[in-house]
């Protein structure tokens, strides 16, 4: 029996060796210990031995038992700390591991050009006023003093919606409605989408942008519109630029006056960006014509004012060297990431 008992316990120390699974230990203790497992076995048939026999039997299988006990429990610790020691490999973060990018949008360059510009003229004092894209003809031609005759109206010059609506082809008609809901003085910028019966092409697209600049107050003098163009076009293209105001004519204004810069690139001598001329025309200006002033229930005997608009797509294109006015509208990501 003594025998036995200490084959039990040499298989059992080396089973438990073998295995590396808290299941399997766990199997191994009900074979061994458990109420069926085989020291008990064993020890059902002490009755048979003799009274000197019993008591060092009972000796060595409390031994075995003890033994294969600590084993068991030895085994399970050591699973346990591997067990352990594995699920944290298995989670580690790594904080110092370079995250994942995410793309982020960026603004399209005519949004940047009209941020620009706005930036400068609110730092003037300028407010930046809206008007709608679908305008009417009243106050797109009319009100700003640009009769039924004018070529401006033509019908293959613009998307008209109805006899009275039309696509806006200037974002001037926001002066009208900006003189309309408020009294001077009034210092407004106003950009937007306009359109036009255009082909298009590089320098032609039916859909364009522009910002329109309007101040009315008492004695405002043509002075002041050379003054404020003048710091716009230093900030814009920098300190160094020159505006030149030549004679012009539009409806709304009177006098007027298209205005160039020196060109940005070559400072004058003439390059490609100027074709030569060394200035750069960017944008129409004048004083706000009288009729227009009447028309919006202001006294021009009282008061005055200064109007511009400029092109904001021309704008753009002489300042990031855009060939193609149709390049910005196609959204081909390879031009667009370049702003
Ligand atoms: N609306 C004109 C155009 O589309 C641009 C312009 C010229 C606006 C002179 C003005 C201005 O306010 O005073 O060609």
């Amino acid at each position: 029996m003594k025998e036995q008992l200490l084959n039990i316990k040499e298989n059992a120390l080396k089973e438990i060796n073998k295995y590396e699974k808290m299941d399997e230990i766990e199997k191994l203790r009900v074979k061994y210990l458990g109420k069926k497992g085989e020291i008990t076995n064993i020890l059902k048939g002490m009755g048979k031995l003799s009274a000197e026999e019993r008591p060092v039997i009972g000796k060595v299988a409390n031994e075995v038992r003890g033994e294969i006990e600590k084993a068991i429990s030895d085994k399970k610790e050591e699973i346990k700390i591997i067990e352990k020691n594995e699920k944290l490999k298995a989670e580690v973060l790594d904080v110092t591991m370079p995250g994942k990018k995410i793309k982020i949008g960026k603004k399209h360059p005519i949004t940047q050009m009209m941020d620009e510009v706005k930036y400068i003229f609110t730092g003037m004092g300028f407010k930046v006023a809206e008007g709608p894209e679908i305008e009417t003809v009243f106050n797109n031609f009319d009100a700003l003093n640009a009769p039924k005759n004018h070529p401006s109206r033509d019908m293959s010059d613009t998307f008209y919606i109805d006899e009275n609506l039309l696509l806006r082809t200037q974002t001037s008609p926001v002066q009208i409605r900006t003189m309309k809901s408020a009294k001077p003085p009034i210092k407004i910028i106003a950009p937007g989408r306009c359109f036009r019966f255009d082909e298009p092409d590089a320098t032609h697209s039916p859909m364009f942008h522009q910002i329109e600049g309007l101040v009315v107050d008492k004695n405002v003098t043509m002075a002041e519109l050379k003054g404020t163009l003048d710091a716009f076009v230093k900030q814009l293209f920098g300190e160094n630029t020159k505006t030149k105001f030549r004679p012009h004519n539009f409806p709304f204004t009177e006098p007027s006056a298209e205005v160039d810069v020196t060109c940005f690139k070559c400072k004058g001598k003439g390059c490609s960006v100027c074709k030569g001329e060394g200035w750069i025309e960017i944008l129409g200006a004048g004083m706000v014509h009288p009729n227009v002033l009447k028309n919006c229930g202001i006294d021009p005997e009282e008061y005055s004012g200064f109007a511009f608009g400029m092109g904001v797509d021309r704008i753009a294109m002489l300042k990031y060297e855009i060939d193609d006015i149709r390049l910005l509208f196609e959204n081909d990501m390879r031009f667009l990431n370049q702003f």
